[in-house]
């Protein structure tokens, strides 16, 4: 794969354990789920160092000082429903004040093609960092259409956050929204014919949701 300067691919011990035991079909629904929060929570604070802060005054026991805090309702995340909702928790243990809206899409099992079928968002989020969450990228199609959605509302600061990709995912959102952050926990070899990242986790709402 190429490389492309808006896609980060992280090189983290403690994410590439976690991943690990998220891969294996021998782990729980409840350790899924609780994996997708703490790897997600791990992204966050890797990915987030240029969010918008200002400039406070704080009286310690000593005296005053300047510090830089958060501005309470500048980001927004928005999961991609059903499997990015497994990510919201884990972005809200950093950001506990941020906004969530919704994307709700699923993939045609036929054409894999998305379909939309819910879209509801904060006001004002054209303002704010959107943090836009799935923990798969397949052919890149949710992500692309969802990210066509977020800047027809008018969002001109967006970050794609990806717990696993394929190749060809990561190259259509690269290559059709130059302009989005891309942040992917790994790497996998490909999709197979169904569409199914390989080596991947199977199914992440399914996994997430105990659905199978
Ligand atoms: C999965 C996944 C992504 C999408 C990725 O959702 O959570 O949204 O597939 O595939 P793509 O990159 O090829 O578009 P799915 O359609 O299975 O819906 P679900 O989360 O409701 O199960
Ligand atoms: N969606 C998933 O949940 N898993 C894949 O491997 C591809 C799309």
């Amino acid at each position: 794969m190429k490389n492309y300067k808006n896609v980060t691919i992280f090189d983290h011990p403690l994410i590439h354990h976690k991943v690990a035991i998220l891969r294996d079909k021998d782990t729980s629904t409840k350790q899924f789920r609780e994996l997708i929060e703490e790897i997600t929570t791990l992204m966050t604070y890797e990915s987030c160092k240029g969010v918008p802060t200002k400039t406070v005054t704080v009286t310690t026991p000593l005296e005053d000082c300047k510090q830089q805090m958060l501005v309470e309702g500048s980001v927004a995340i928005v999961p991609i429903l059903r499997a990015g909702l497994g990510m919201v928790s884990g972005v809200h243990t950093l950001f506990p004040t941020a906004k969530v809206g919704h994307i709700g899409m699923y993939r045609n099992e036929e054409t894999l093609e998305p379909v939309e079928y819910y879209c509801k968002l904060p006001q004002g989020i054209e303002r704010m960092q959107v943090i836009l969450l799935d923990p798969m990228l397949a052919t890149g199609g949710s992500a692309c259409d969802a990210i066509d959605l977020l800047k027809k509302r008018g969002c001109k600061s967006i970050k794609l956050m990806n717990i696993i990709a394929a190749p060809e995912g990561v190259e259509k959102v690269a290559e059709t929204h130059p302009d989005v952050e891309v942040y992917i926990s790994t790497l996998d070899r490909c999709l197979n014919e169904n569409g199914y990242i390989l080596p991947g986790l199977g199914d992440a709402g399914d996994r997430l949701f105990g659905t199978k």
